[in-house]
């Protein structure tokens, strides 16, 4: 079909205004008094303002809380200066005042007469409301892979010249014990050994061990800890008390690192008594009937419980218990939990902790029944 020049060039208008319209930017256009001269649907909702309220007027009137956007646009129109995705915050108008704050990024572009004279500006608007949370979640899971990368890096590095230490304490022990020096020398040797330990622990938290996991007795797990707990609570008096539920079946785990946490847990217990104390460990098979906890996803599960009469958690620490490097001690690394937490959620299971503060803590750890 053939158009007289004048429909043509009518038509193609149209088309490049449907083209604008139906973009899903924003866009805004001046001429070069700085007077808008096109205000999109998308600009519209972006702004909250409709295109009779701008159209004509100046651009620092109808944007009076934005002067970033008006000094911009300024810019390209004066100077030529070109913005790519700039990112920065719309004031929203809302019916009766001023809505929300809509993060942006600003795109400009200068217009051109056939001389190549500007005379005028377009300014691209895109809405970054959604992609900013998830591009903020994106940075901060990046920071947090880095930092583990980092800190296993340091650990590593580290590690080497402790084992030089360590051997020349050693060597140093014996020419001086005849002195009665190794004391000192002693120090530096069980200092080295907790700073290796807390080494290790930021290593395995970095690079967690592939789960070698198989059908075991839990139980069997749980006295060889006791065993060390015991060792461990010696100087105090603490009694610890086995409650196991005989019944109680095989679960699939990983018997290494389940020792673990189990040693985290009576060491926390032990460790939160000052002078006679009691530490009770339960085990107990549970249905769908007893559980009614965050995490659970139903089937049978087996709880271990290990429940102290020590000093107890206050409100205020109770949450950041999980945190890495968490710690209220002044030798302790703050790693016990966050470890222990991570391995259990990789066997399928949860924590459960309860404390009062002056009477006590009970640590719950479920595990799924194969
Ligand atoms: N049974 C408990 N009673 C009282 N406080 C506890 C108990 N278990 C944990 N906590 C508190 O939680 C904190 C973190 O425990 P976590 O085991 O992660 O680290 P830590 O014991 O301080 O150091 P690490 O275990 O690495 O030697 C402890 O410092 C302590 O304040
Ligand atoms: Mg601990």
């Amino acid at each position: 079909m053939r158009f007289p020049i004048k429909d043509f060039v009518l038509k193609q208008t149209n088309i490049y205004e449907n083209i604008i319209e139906c973009l899903g930017q924003g866009v805004i256009s001046i001429d070069a008094c700085m007077s808008i001269t096109a205000y999109n649907n998308e600009a519209e909702r972006i702004s909250g303002l409709s295109r009779s309220l701008t159209i004509g007027k100046l651009l620092e009137d109808v944007f009076p809380n934005d002067s970033w956007f008006t000094e911009i646009l300024e810019k390209t129109l004066k100077q030529g200066m070109i913005f790519i995705e700039h990112e920065n915050i719309i004031c929203q108008r809302m019916a009766g005042g001023m809505g929300g704050a809509v993060p942006v990024g600003l795109t400009t572009s200068t217009v051109l007469d056939h001389n190549g004279i500007i005379i005028g500006a377009v300014a691209l608007l895109r809405d970054l409301s959604s992609i900013k949370p998830i591009k903020e979640e994106s940075v901060r899971k990046d920071r947090l892979a880095f930092l583990g990368t980092f800190a296993a890096g340091v650990a590593h590095e580290v590690k080497n010249p402790l084992g030089g230490i360590r051997g020349a304490a050693q060597l140093l022990s014996r020419k001086v014990k005849e002195k009665g020096l190794s004391e000192y020398t002693d120090i530096i040797i069980r200092e080295v050994d907790r700073l290796n330990k807390i080494l290790e622990e930021i290593l395995d938290f970095a690079n967690p061990r592939r789960l070698n996991t198989q059908p075991i007795n839990i139980h069997e797990a749980l006295d060889t800890v006791i065993l060390l707990g015991n060792r461990m609570a010696e100087e105090k008096t603490v009694n610890i008390i086995k409650g196991y539920d005989p019944s109680l079946p095989l679960v699939l785990g990983d018997k290494e690192h389940l020792v673990q946490v189990f040693l985290n847990l009576i060491k926390n217990s032990v460790e939160a008594i000052t002078k006679n104390g009691e530490i009770i460990v339960n085990t107990r098979i549970l249905t769908d009937f007893h559980l009614v906890e965050e995490g659970y996803k139903g089937g049978k599960m087996v709880s271990v419980e290990v429940k102290d009469n020590g000093s107890g958690i206050s409100n205020h620490d109770m949450e950041k218990l999980f945190t890495p490097f968490f710690t209220t001690k002044a030798k302790g690394s703050g790693l016990g939990l966050a470890l222990s937490f991570r391995i259990i959620k990789e066997h399928g299971g949860f924590f459960k902790i309860d404390s009062d503060k002056g009477k006590g803590t009970t640590v719950s750890v479920f595990l799924p029944i194969a």
